[in-house]
């Protein structure tokens, strides 16, 4: 099927402001300011979407709580990326009905990447009747028509059509942080890696426009924001889709062109479309962080190919060697998928050789995980799950050993790091990133939240670093 973006029309967002309000004249009537409970799993992707609901929300008249007791809109955003994230959606799910039990005007929403796969959809259909309503990612920007047509009649609401996905500007957010920023820049993924379901349930790539992504940083830098990070599944492929093509580094430079003290981060890079032209970008412009994600997944050249990544470990290899020749101090981390179908031992230590020779600061480690309707769900996978650990465990001690060896290099150093909130072990006050975005547990006042400070590095182990302010 081929597929086009949708825009949104400006009077289409507007239209839904006017039923926040309406939902708002219903709210004023209740004895007291009602409350909502949004609750996020998976991506950056889905926390940026979780912001833009809450904007919603906020409109329509609701405070913030986290405790299901009280809220009376519960609104679950969910991620399919893993089964195991799925059970734990759907178990957490299957409790609420003894809280609805107990407060029987309570709506219960479920949205997010899990309820745009038609059979999660139906299931919630047939066995979660109290669940109220349920959309996907192609829908959220209809929220409050949804909630109004539920607070006003009765029934149950199902918006998760298949669709080419939309681009919708307008809606307003409610950020969980006040030093920290997502800003969406495109949406979708068009690369169908067999292994994965983002393309099917958040459909085609679709770029925002660069002047609606560079008004929204340059509001979040007036309003103190330090580090924003560009967000998108695919974003070295930005900008390919708009009416006047350009691509990411020309956006990063016209981004870093903003006046201000901040940060710039992105996420998440495929290695076949970064590109030297990014690298040199990301060395020149002073803002852009030392950092970048580069997910591999596997260091196997057939493992690579069964996965449809569309790059090689050597091609991977002379990436990483490019780009610190020109960023020699550059942070890099990567996702890495253990245990595709097919992928045996002797493939799998190409991973852990990968590992060795670039060295990365952190890792984000995966057992493979089947998901229905994604080709690799019906490929062969002989491994049993016991050796799928053993290598798994392989992987993670080797990580380990490297992440102390890195963290231990900046032990005495003092770097200039963002404070960016409190820290929950006591033994700290503070917690702080690097530019490269390692944390460290800082001793210091509290008033240094939201500031860039020198923080002398006094120690490290494998998840982070711990220092005092300067
Ligand atoms: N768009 C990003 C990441 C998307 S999902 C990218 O291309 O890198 C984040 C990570 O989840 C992936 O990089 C991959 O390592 C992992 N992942 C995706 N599908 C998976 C599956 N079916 N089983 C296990 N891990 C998976
Ligand atoms: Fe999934 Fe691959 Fe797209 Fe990343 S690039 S979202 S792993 S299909
Ligand atoms: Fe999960 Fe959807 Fe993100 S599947 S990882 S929340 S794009």
């Amino acid at each position: 099927m081929e597929r086009t973006t949708t825009t949104i029309s400006p009077a289409d967002v507007e239209r839904q402001l006017d039923f926040c309000q309406k939902v708002a004249a219903v709210t004023a009537q209740w004895p007291q300011q009602p409350l909502a409970f949004v609750d996020t799993y998976g991506c950056q992707q889905n926390e940026a979407d979780s912001e833009r609901i809450r904007g919603y929300l906020a409109q329509m008249g609701f405070g913030f709580t986290t405790d299901e007791e009280k809220a009376r809109v519960i609104v679950i955003n969910t991620c399919a990326i893993r089964e195991h994230a799925e059970q734990r959606v759907l178990g957490n799910v299957g409790a609420l009905v003894h809280v609805k039990r107990r407060h029987p005007e309570q709506l219960i929403c479920l949205c997010g990447c899990m309820m745009q796969e038609p059979s999660v959809a139906e299931k919630i259909r047939q066995s979660y009747r109290h669940v109220d309503l349920v959309f996907g990612p192609h829908a959220l920007w209809k929220f409050p028509e949804m909630v109004h047509t539920l607070l006003t009649q009765r029934g149950r609401i199902f918006q998760n059509a298949d669709e080419a996905g939309s681009i919708a500007e307008g809606i307003p957010v409610v950020r969980q942080d006040k030093v920290k920023a997502w800003v969406s820049i495109m949406y979708g993924c068009n690369n169908f890696c067999t292994y994965c379901i983002v393309p099917y349930v958040r459909g085609r790539e679709r770029s925002r426009k660069p002047e609606d992504i560079l008004a929204e940083v340059e509001g979040l830098v007036a309003e103190g924001y330090k580090d924003i990070t560009l967000l998108g599944q695919n974003v070295n492929s930005y900008g390919k889709d708009l009416e006047e093509p350009m691509d990411f580094a020309d956006l990063l430079e016209k981004v870093n062109a903003i006046p201000g003290d901040f940060l710039i981060r992105f996420m998440t890079s495929h290695p076949k479309d970064a590109t030297h032209k990014l690298f040199e970008t990301m060395a020149r412009c002073e803002k852009v962080a030392p950092v970048l994600h580069l997910p591999f997944q596997a260091g196997n050249d057939r493992v690579l190919k069964a996965m449809n990544r569309r790059h090689t470990r050597a091609e991977y290899l002379d990436k990483i060697r490019d780009l610190k020749s020109l960023i020699p101090d550059i942070v890099l981390t990567s996702d890495i998928i253990v245990g595709f179908p097919g992928e045996t031992t002797e493939e799998f230590e190409d991973t852990l050789k990968v590992l060795e020779e670039v060295r990365f600061d952190a890792l984000f480690t995966f057992i493979f995980s089947p998901r229905p309707g994604t080709p690799a769900a019906k490929m062969e996978d002989p491994m049993s799950h016991e050796e799928k650990l053993q290598n798994f465990n392989r992987l993670l001690a080797l990580q380990d050993a490297i992440s102390e060896e890195k963290h231990g290099a900046y032990v005495g150093k003092t770097v200039r790091c963002l404070v960016d909130g409190f820290s929950d072990d006591s033994r700290w006050d503070l917690t702080a990133r690097t530019p490269g975005n390692r944390l460290v547990r800082v001793v210091g006042g509290k008033e240094a939240v939201g500031q860039f400070r020198d923080v002398k590095i006094t120690g490290a182990n494998k998840w982070s670093l711990f220092g005092e302010l300067v």
